[in-house]
């Protein structure tokens, strides 16, 4: 049956709102409550063997794989290296007999993942495939398969399948320190109880939408956008910037916050909104001296952080926008609901096509 939009205004807007829907139903296929586990699908390899972790993605699905990459050194103290697909296979990679190749797709088909998978299996890795379309190509070639059970996705731009990728990228990091011993069952079983959470936390921010809509208009007629974040929030900083530019044609980078003061702080002025994404924790107090840098060049900063942090940080804010407060292995899903209905809600206040904007494509099936 044909996908409809049913009362929303665009897929983009409805896949948004899907999300609690869908992250709770990938989650159920990873997480078992009976004994509040993780549990993965069939394979056969040793997973507290593997030494080394490649992984491989474009556009969204890659910072995706960024956030993991927090995860995996962090609960499995396995070493991650990550690229993207299009420059990942042509520096000739050092690849060992035996290493997990992990790549996340929401089609399956992207041609850069598609060739760069097929390198690595070449090359001896045991292949690991995120993916949303269960009957794709990727899916077929892999040796573990992690489902995301977003459901079809519309829109061009990437939201649902991102977070039912962290999702799945989420328990699989778990699992896998589980594996080597670097997780005690206890542990384990407050990162699934954490997880389960999720759901309800994608809610909470999702309720921000009439206020993120009314912010919108400060932002159609700026020509640049700075995204701020640190640790695992860079990767939101890129993918948030990402958004913006794919789907409202305004110009955004996503920065690291220290690295700010290596050139992006040059462009700042009162014309270039700073989005600076910070929950409140150890963290927190560089990234609001990041944040001070910007307001002394008379920068005006959107903060999306958690009450402590507003409450630290918010006054003299163009706007902040309150995010419950989350483990940090929930975090980046919550995170990518503001920066999704902000880019969202200024595409539609500038009158561009939501759903399909110019230029871009679905699944991009072309080197
Ligand atoms: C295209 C889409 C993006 C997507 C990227 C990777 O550029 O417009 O939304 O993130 O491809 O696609 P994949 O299907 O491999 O996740």
């Amino acid at each position: 049956a044909a996908v409809e939009k049913g009362n929303y205004r665009h897929f983009m807007q409805k896949e948004i709102f899907e999300q609690p829907t869908v992250v709770a139903q990938t989650l159920s296929s990873y997480l078992r409550r009976e004994d509040v586990s993780v549990a993965l699908p069939q394979f056969d390899f040793d997973l507290s063997a593997i030494r080394r972790l490649t992984i491989v993605a474009c556009g969204t699905s890659y910072y995706a794989g960024l956030v993991a990459k927090y995860w995996f050194e962090k609960f499995a103290r396995v070493p991650v290296d990550i690229d993207v697909a299009s420059e990942f296979r042509y520096r000739d990679p050092v690849l060992e007999e035996g290493g997990l190749a992990l790549f996340i797709s929401q089609s399956g088909e992207t041609a850069d993942t598609l060739a760069a998978l097929r390198h690595c299996k070449e090359n001896g890795q045991i292949i690991a495939v995120v993916v949303n379309v269960p009957t794709s190509s990727m899916a077929r070639e892999a040796d573990l398969l992690l489902p995301t059970h977003a459901g079809p996705e519309i829109g061009v731009a990437s939201t649902k399948a991102f977070t039912c990728q962290l999702a799945v990228l989420a328990a699989l990091a778990a699992h896998m320190a589980v594996k080597k011993g670097r997780l005690t069952r206890e542990e384990e079983r407050e990162v699934v109880t954490h997880l389960l959470e999720a759901p309800a936390a994608l809610n909470e921010a999702l309720n921000h939408d009439d206020d993120i809509a009314a912010m919108a208009p400060l932002f159609s007629q700026t020509r640049d956008v700075l995204y701020l974040g640190r640790g695992q929030d860079y990767p939101l900083a890129l993918e948030g910037a990402l958004k913006l530019k794919e789907i409202s044609y305004i110009h955004a980078e996503g920065y690291a916050s220290g690295e700010m003061k290596h050139g992006p702080i040059a462009l700042i002025d009162d014309d270039v909104p700073v989005v600076v994404i910070a929950p409140s924790g150890p963290l927190f107090e560089k990234t609001v001296s990041n944040m001070e840098e910007v307001r002394a060049r008379g920068g005006k900063v959107v903060l999306i952080s958690d009450a402590a942090g507003i409450k630290q940080a918010g006054e003299g804010c163009l706007a902040t926008i309150e995010m419950p407060v989350v483990h940090p292995l929930i975090a980046p899903l919550v995170y990518a609901i503001p920066v999704q209905l902000l880019a969202y809600h200024v595409a539609v206040v500038k009158g561009t096509d939501v759903d399909q904007p110019r230029n871009l494509a679905k699944s991009v099936t072309v080197e």
